[in-house]
């Protein structure tokens, strides 16, 4: 018995800090949407009660500190499951890049596992339950094209972005959401306009989208990475409709509606980083 999942990577079109709360987290206003550059993952069932990671990235540990790890260990917990697993993760998204990598391993594997192991469960308890791992879990077990309040993991869906072709470019630098929020300075902050970017979105207005996306946390990072900015400014130089970093960085993505604008785009920033991709935007992966 072989169970297989898709791990979409996320992008924000919109991200919004507005203070920080009581427990240490921030409250975010979000617009999150998945992408077609995704990781895969297999699951297959061991004769002992254990779980085992294997991985095709260097960069990542298959012990505990991995969230798909984290992810099978609270679904055996919570479902009193004594049964093994054997997950193969085959790496796309890169890591520690603020497009949601780890924890949308996370959320296939508790999307996998409640397929492998016919526990039943619904998305939204399994969301429910994605909110032990990370922030961002919960969305990424739902997927599509979503506002996230609270910490990020309060969710309502949107209607799909309008479809678009995707440039995304990892700079070799990496950054921890983790020092990006502990050296913020929430007074200074600029603040997208959420609320526009929601309806564009809800009208299906890609020319209003595009000139609605923004992100608190791009000016934090471009200031310890100066190369996201660099990134940022060849985009548009070469075409792009938008352009944006990702969570908290360091990607950054443009947007193109146009196959050879996006081709233009991903031509320019390829001499200058190495890690580049060309994507669609990605609807309906996860069957709600
Ligand atoms: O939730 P997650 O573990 O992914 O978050 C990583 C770190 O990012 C947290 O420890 C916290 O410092 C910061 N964070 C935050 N506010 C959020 C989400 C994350 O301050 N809404």
């Amino acid at each position: 018995m072989e169970i297989i999942e898709k791990a979409p990577a996320k992008i924000n079109l919109g991200l919004d800090i507005l203070h920080k709360r009581e427990d240490g987290y921030h409250e975010v206003n979000m617009v999150m949407a998945s992408i077609d550059l995704a990781d895969k993952l297999i699951f297959r069932e061991l004769p002992q009660d254990d779980i085992i990671i294997e991985t095709d990235s260097s960069f990542l540990p298959v012990d505990r500190r991995n969230h798909v790890y984290q992810a099978a260990s609270l679904l055996k917990e919570h479902c009193r499951i004594d049964k093994g697993v054997h997950i193969e993760v085959t790496k796309r998204i890169p890591v520690a890049a603020g497009m949601a990598g780890g924890s949308t391993d996370a959320a296939a594997t508790l999307r996998g596992l409640n397929r492998l192991w016919e526990l039943g469960l619904s998305l939204e308890e399994l969301a429910e339950l994605g909110k032990e791992i990370g922030s961002d879990t919960p969305y990424c077990v739902l997927g599509n094209t979503s506002l996230a309040t609270g910490r990020g993991d309060e969710l309502s869906a949107l209607p799909a972005m309008p479809a678009c072709w995707v440039v995304v470019v990892k700079p070799r630098v990496s950054v921890s959401t983790w020092t990006i929020f502990t050296d913020l300075a929430v007074d200074t902050l600029h603040h997208p306009d959420i609320e526009a970017l929601e309806e564009a979105i809800r009208l299906g207005d890609y020319q209003k989208m595009v000139a609605s996306v923004g992100n608190s946390l791009e000016t934090a990072t471009t200031a310890k990475h100066p190369i996201v900015g660099q990134i940022k400014e060849k985009m548009l130089k070469f075409g792009a409709d938008a352009a944006l970093m990702s969570g908290s960085g360091p990607t950054v993505y443009a947007l193109c509606d146009k196959y050879s604008r996006a081709q233009r785009v991903y031509n320019g920033v390829k001499g200058f980083c190495e890690e580049v991709y060309i994507v669609r935007t990605l609807e309906g992966q996860v069957d709600h």
